[in-house]
């Protein structure tokens, strides 16, 4: 197993700003699935069907039924101890920021308060045209769910192709670009524009860790790499910044 360098401890005791950002691999061993590597989602289905406008356009009781799937794995998994350590941290720093892909609001569930939601959130819906917002509770038997104002209901969650949500992607920009320690878990960083924030935090002066089980097209630009589970690593680190060091 990889040891915690006393670099990273002394690095969490002298800084102000830390910003962690993370991917599906914090969310895997709660038993929610990925979506890139051996048993990946995207392994299975298009991305392009369950994942874009044209796909739901094209079969929206698929999608549906997909995204019911997924909301209903995620009403029977809990946090595990890498997003409780996370939501830790956060009373730990005097700034805070999470920066998640993550879907499945689990960040939240753990306790963790100053969340930004990349990609959205399953348990929200939407109307595709006027916005308006619906709750969680979508009844499919009733067929399709649609708005008052006509426009179908859909999940509240970016799909390739549409922009990020404006106000929470700049306020991810800015508190990356501030950051004194950036600590990127769980991500393949193969997806923009979350893949370009640990450079950003980098050019900015941040030290910036990776934790991830295997290396990404971000490891050889990390200032550290911890190999390993998240749900292993977090409250290593965690432990050992606890520790008195009289
Ligand atoms: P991926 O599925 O692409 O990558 C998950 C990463 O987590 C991989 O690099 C794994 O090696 C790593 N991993 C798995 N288990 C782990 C564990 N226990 N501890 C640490 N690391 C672990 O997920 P994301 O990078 O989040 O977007 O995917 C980014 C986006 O692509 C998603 O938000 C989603 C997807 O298509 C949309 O749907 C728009």
């Amino acid at each position: 197993m990889c040891q915690i360098p006393d670099e990273l401890i002394k690095r969490m005791r002298n800084i102000r700003r830390l910003v962690i950002s993370t991917g599906a691999g914090v969310s895997a061993e709660s038993g929610v699935p990925t979506f890139r590597g051996d048993g990946g989602v995207w392994d299975k289905m298009s991305p392009h069907e369950m994942a874009s406008v044209d796909g739901f356009m094209k079969n929206p009781e698929l999608v549906w039924q997909w995204y019911q799937h997924r909301l209903e794995i995620r009403d029977n998994v809990k946090p595990n101890r890498g997003h409780e350590v996370i939501a830790e941290l956060e009373k730990r720093f005097d700034y805070f920021t999470l920066i998640t892909q993550n879907i499945d609001g689990l960040h939240t569930v753990a306790g963790s308060i100053n969340v930004l939601e990349l990609h959205g959130n399953i348990t929200r819906n939407k109307c595709l045209d006027c916005q308006e917002m619906y709750e969680p509770e979508i009844d499919l038997s009733d067929g399709l769910p649609y708005c008052e104002c006509g426009g179908m209901i859909r999940p509240d969650v970016v799909w390739f192709g549409e922009s990020l949500p404006e106000t929470v992607l700049e306020k991810a920009f800015t508190d990356t670009e501030a950051s004194e320690l950036f600590i990127s878990v769980g991500t393949s960083a193969i997806v923009q524009p979350a893949a370009s924030l640990p450079l950003m935090a980098s050019r900015s002066g941040a030290y910036v860790v990776e934790i991830n089980l295997e290396s990404t097209p971000m490891t050889a630009s990390v200032d550290l790499f911890l190999q390993g589970k998240s749900g292993e690593l977090l409250p290593r680190i965690l432990d050992e910044f606890s520790k008195n060091t009289d």
